[in-house]
């Protein structure tokens, strides 16, 4: 894909670019809807990636184009409206830029900028954040900054939060910042702070994304946020992770029955990923296998962002022959499941996992096997 990068930026450009950048997706590992109520959560960058190639320009233009869609998108240096339809995707980058602002890092006067990538759009896998990271990078380093990695993730978060207009966490962007192949990412979302849990040996990801849309834009997402905030209200804390189990019957009658499982939710999902790094630490892999499959039954049950297609694949999954465990990864209300399997869960079994779900929904889950790989970087 680095090839590809350079090469489509001669194409579009008629010249090498100066700088190229390149920035993973990610899954959620553990932790669902646990970030922005001030949890932990355990995510893994992995080898499906976004490049962003850049070459300065003198003249206060910043051109923006993608090898996933026709045409450029001209801008005139500074000018942060923004776009609409096929042009959209150009508030990422710029959203990127106007972030640089209100941090008080400088921008680069004019460039050319092309992005490429193997990650899959929609699947939940968070090209977004990719593409914020790898923009990140490359605009620092045009306007002569070296922000710590921190700085750049929450350039990043600022770009989404703008952009998408919900109220995202710091999850996919920290994991995109500060990955490691062979390792998961620990964000304690409070800070946030970061650091990374190693990985036993042998452990291997399949992703399954059932066609239907992610609907995480529609603002389910957005009411579960309203919902864990009005609970930790009620609990008169500061966000959720200060709550306690025996603190959540407190929360009975005194808000309604959706808002308390919600709550509930969260505090045991912020427990399991704490029982989770444990158990990575004791190689006890069944263990977490178990506690991965839990999660996905609180988020089905509890948090209610599951739906009968992801339901159905981690179903499928935890009673298939070397699968650990199973979850959906990610917002939920569509998106996909992720399972945890040793090698002796191979391309066949997959391929009866996805075939079953197409029996059963009349339509075919795309498989991938992923492995972890590092984060951001400038190339
Ligand atoms: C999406 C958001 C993250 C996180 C997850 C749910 O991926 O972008 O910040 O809230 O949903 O855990």
């Amino acid at each position: 894909m680095r090839a590809e990068a350079d090469e489509k930026f001669r194409v579009t450009y008629g010249r090498a670019p100066e700088l190229v950048a390149r920035a993973p997706g990610r899954i959620e590992f553990i932790g669902n809807h646990t970030d922005y109520n001030g949890g932990t959560v355990l995510g893994a960058a992995i080898d499906r990636s976004l490049w962003v190639a850049l070459a300065r320009r003198t003249d206060g233009q910043w051109n923006f184009s993608s090898a996933q869609r026709p045409g450029l998108v001209r801008v005139a240096a500074g000018d942060f409206t923004r776009r609409a339809g096929a042009d959209a995707w150009a508030n990422y980058p710029l959203g990127v830029l106007q972030a640089f602002g209100v941090l008080g890092l400088r921008i680069p006067a004019g460039f050319d900028f092309l992005a490429v990538s193997d990650l899959p759009p929609g699947a939940g896998l968070s090209s977004s954040a990719a593409i914020e990271l790898a923009s990140a990078l490359v605009f620092a380093r045009a306007a002569g900054e070296d922000p710590p990695r921190e700085t750049l993730v929450r350039a990043a978060r600022h770009a989404e939060n703008h952009n998408v207009g919900e109220p995202f966490g710091i999850l996919d962007k920290g994991v995109s910042g500060f990955g490691r192949r062979d390792h998961l990412v620990r964000i304690d979302c409070r800070g946030p702070s970061y650091d990374r849990v190693p990985l036993p040996p042998g452990v291997h990801f399949w992703i399954f994304n059932p066609p239907a849309a992610h609907a995480l834009v529609d603002g389910r997402y957005a009411e579960r946020h309203r919902e864990c905030m009005a609970a930790a209200q009620a609990l008169g804390v500061a966000c959720l992770a200060d709550a306690t189990p025996a603190a959540l019957d407190a929360l009975q009658g005194r808000v309604t029955d959706a808002v308390a499982r919600r709550a509930r939710h969260v505090v045991e999902e912020i427990a399991r990923v704490d029982a989770c790094v444990a158990a990575l630490a004791a190689g006890n892999l069944a263990e977490v296998g178990r506690l991965l499959s839990a999660s996905h039954r609180s988020s089905q049950v509890l948090f209610e962002n599951s739906t009968p297609e992801l339901d159905f694949l981690v179903a499928t999954l935890i009673a298939t022959p070397h699968v650990y465990g199973a979850r959906l990864t990610g917002g939920g209300f569509g998106g996909a499941v992720m399972a945890m399997t040793t090698a002796g869960f191979d391309a066949r079994a997959a391929d009866q996992v996805a075939a079953a779900a197409a029996a059963r929904f009349g339509a075919r889950p795309q498989v991938l096997h992923l492995e972890t790989a590092a984060g951001a970087e400038l190339l």
